[in-house]
């Protein structure tokens, strides 16, 4: 939706005055829709884009890894009073079926580069329990790809698959996609329906591996070592399966010193084999990348919109080369914050059954990110097609369990609104607001910029089905009140269906099994419907309306 020809930004930002101007020459925020307004309110104005066709919900999908309590007592707990006949915890499948996670990528991570995937298929009591070396923790493979598969139908989502590009072969991902994929009458069909599941599954997206440039990975390799093999994989896949959506792995983070330069090595020699290329990103508030500052950790989702551009120019970069007339798509396949239960104990599961890893208690000031994150993802949607909260369930997720419920961590209130209301087209906004300064000095390279950052991110869809429009607004504020003016044109809203907002005065507060609405949505007033509405955004919030109109 921020594909704007550049001419008509300029015209635009010249119509603002001085200030627009400045940020057009200083600024790559002025690229996403972005202009630098005076101290009084912030201004957005609401129109169609010229592409009106909608954005892929894949965007707003989420990650299940084994990995701790993920699968094990997160989603798969047999034996438990809150298990179905599957052995599902059915309150963790609610939550998840409410929430309408559109696409779920399993089962790793860092996991599916040791991953025997015919160790988790077949009768139960016949596999085997192994030493699970991602990490360091015991895998009873009692969860594997048919139980993964019929959660997802249970819970209605769409399964996105990990192979292994560690030690697994191009041999054994071609045999894993005929196992799910093709209908009967070969080797590996005919185990899948042995094993009770006589239709195929027909999953279509595919990840080539896992961040496969990291160090930390089991079997990393150099990049075109690595677009070598997906490009072998790839071919064979597709001669299996014309219908696959297949992603390769792009760099694992951008502070990796080969940031770029893995992708672009990666694509020039798997581009024509793939559709998509993967990002990741984790955040945090700490020393090194923010300085401890929430307000420069509250702009972190402009890195994020940073990271997109970025790897977006490499792939276009590689389809000119290539005399390509495919344009690569993105899956920004593991993206959260994720900085305090990060080491030591907390990555290590010292050979235990799923152990306590990565159990990140998330706080009001990182739902705020999180909605930025939703801004960012949603405001690119379309060049990110598949998106993934890492993860869903216990592990660096919304979502915890205990042994008698589940619980809903700050975070996931912004994802959750995403997922409900956010439908249809993503619509076209220009965005003039009041800036604050963000500095680089002593923050680690990849987060060092000095900066201007709008204190008001927003973005907005609407459905034509229905005619409803979502905005989503973050105020950057630590101190004060925002005032955003929205300027709605070809579009009349005519009803104020709902306005939430998540807000407080302690950013570190967060929920517990004891105290679990202490960071919750609260209703916000909002103003009439009309051409012309003015927000009163709480000082650091985040809010959503839902809004009628007559498109
Ligand atoms: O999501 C946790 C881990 O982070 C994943 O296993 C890995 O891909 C990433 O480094």
């Amino acid at each position: 939706m921020v594909s704007i020809a550049s001419s008509s930004r300029r015209r635009f930002l010249a119509s603002l005055g001085g200030a627009g101007a400045t940020m057009a020459s200083a600024s790559w925020l002025d690229a996403i829709g972005y202009a630098q307004g005076g101290r009084g309110p912030a201004r957005a104005f609401v129109q169609q884009p010229r592409a009106r066709a909608d954005f892929n919900r894949r965007v707003l999908g989420a990650f299940l890894e084994h990995l701790g309590r993920a699968v094990y007592t997160g989603v798969y707990q047999p034996g438990s009073p809150l298990a179905d006949s599957n052995g599902f915890r059915s309150d963790v499948a609610r939550e998840v079926k409410e929430l309408d996670v559109p696409i779920v990528r399993y089962p790793g991570g860092n996991f599916v580069s040791g991953y025997n995937w015919l160790d988790g298929v077949g009768p139960k009591a016949q596999r085997p329990t192994v030493l699970e070396r991602a990490w360091n923790s015991i895998e009873t493979n009692q969860f594997g790809t048919n139980e993964f598969i019929d959660w997802c139908r249970q819970v209605g989502t769409e399964p996105l698959l990990g192979m292994n590009f560690g030690t697994g072969t191009a041999e054994m991902a071609v045999a894993y996609v005929e196992y799910c994929n093709y209908e009967r009458g070969t080797r590996w069909s005919e185990l899948r329906r042995s094993h009770g599941y006589e239709k195929p599954h027909n999953v279509r997206y595919w990840c080539l591996g896992n961040e496969m440039d990291g160090p930390w990975q089991i079997g990393q390799m150099q990049a075109r070592e690595y677009g070598r093999k997906a490009r072998d994989a790839a071919r064979q896949m597709r001669g299996i399966d014309p219908t696959l959506e297949l992603i390769a792995c792009g760099s694992s983070g951008t502070g990796m010193p080969q940031y770029l330069v893995w992708d672009r090595e990666v694509l020039e020699e798997c581009y024509d084999q793939v559709d998509g290329i993967s990002l990741h990103a984790y955040y945090g508030n700490t020393q090194p990348l923010t300085g401890n500052s929430t307000a420069r950790y509250l702009a972190m989702n402009l890195d994020m919109d940073r990271q997109i551009r970025e790897v977006a120019a490499v792939c276009d970069y590689v389809q000119g080369l290539r005399r390509s007339s495919k344009r690569l798509w993105l899956s920004f396949d593991e993206w959260n914050v994720w900085y305090r239960a990060r080491s030591g104990d907390a990555v290590n599961g010292r050979r235990q059954f799923a152990p306590r890893l990565l159990e990140e208690v998330y706080n009001l000031e990182d739902a705020l990110l999180v909605g930025g994150f939703v801004n960012t993802l949603l405001r690119n949607a379309e060049r990110v097609r598949v998106g993934c909260l890492a993860q869903l369930v216990n592990v660096i997720a919304p979502l915890v369990t205990s042994d008698t419920g589940v619980l809903r961590q700050s975070t996931y209130f912004p994802y959750a609104w995403a997922l409900h209301y956010a439908r249809g087209h993503v619509l076209d906004l220009r965005v003039e607001a009041d800036t604050y300064p963000i500095r680089g000095a002593g923050l680690q390279a990849e987060f060092a910029r000095n900066d201007q950052v709008p204190f008001v991110d927003v973005v907005a869809t609407l459905d034509s089905q229905n005619g409803q429009a979502c905005v989503l607004m973050l105020n950057r504020d630590l101190e004060g009140e925002r005032e955003l003016v929205l300027e709605w044109r070809d579009v009349t809203p005519t009803r104020v269906l709902a306005c939430e907002t998540l807000t407080g005065p302690d950013l570190k507060a967060f929920n517990t099994f004891e105290q679990p609405r202490r960071v919750a949505p609260q209703q916000l007033d909002a103003p009439a419907a009309g051409a012309r509405m003015t927000f009163k955004l709480p000082a650091r919030s985040y809010t959503v309306a839902r809004i009628a109109t007559t498109a």
